[in-house]
């Protein structure tokens, strides 16, 4: 469990990405809730694959600001409470870039890692992810856990398009998108790590 507690670390990336995460607050409060969701999720299914402690600071930072893109979105479509048309479906993927942009001009050593994850979080095992279409083991290991993590929240989770779905109704679907969309160790992993997780969705 230590590896999940709050950190008090006063590093320069740790101080920036406290007062980012703050402006993402006040820009979309969801999303902060829902980061900070994906932050436990990833940290959980690292742990249960062994990452280090280091591993594991920059997994939390990269699930902290894997959407912190949206601060560039315009409002018509970032809160937009209905589906996506097509043209407001290609802004809103800019996020990712976005993101990537923002972490980037942060001056630390820790920036680059940080900042590819951001930019990969939304691509697919099978390479019908987005922005670069990365297939597999080429997308890197924290986008990849972040994928998961953001799925399952993000499916838990009553929004004002869909009603939140059941534990059980989430796996079926990740399952069904295992090797599609998610890594299959990955998935396997979080499938261990999300019984004993106090982040698991509604039973029914
Ligand atoms: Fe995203």
């Amino acid at each position: 469990m230590t590896a999940l507690k709050q950190r008090t670390d006063t590093s320069p990336m740790r101080n920036i990405a406290r007062t980012l995460a703050v402006a993402l607050g006040q820009r979309d409060h969801h999303t902060r809730l829902h980061s900070d969701r994906v932050v436990h999720l990833s940290a959980e299914l690292g742990v249960q694959i062994s990452l280090s402690d280091r591993e594991l600071e920059q997994l939390s930072l990269s699930a902290q600001f894997h959407d912190l893109g949206k601060i560039g979105i315009p409002d018509k479509v970032l809160h937009k409470p209905s589906r996506f048309e097509q043209n407001e479906w290609e802004c809103m993927k800019q996020h990712a870039l976005i993101g990537e942009r923002i972490i980037l001009a942060i001056d630390s050593e820790n920036s680059q890692e940080v900042a590819r994850a951001v930019r990969h979080h939304h691509e697919h095992y099978d390479g019908s992810g987005y922005p670069d279409s990365l297939v597999g083991t080429d997308i890197p290991l924290f986008a990849r856990i972040i994928s998961l993590a953001d799925s399952y929240d993000a499916m838990v989770e009553t929004r004002a398009y869909h009603r939140g779905r059941s534990h059980r109704e989430v796996m079926d679907i990740l399952n069904m998108e295992c090797g599609i969309k998610h890594d299959p160790d990955l998935l396997h992993a979080f499938t261990a790590a999300i019984e004993k997780s106090e982040a698991r969705g509604p039973a029914d």
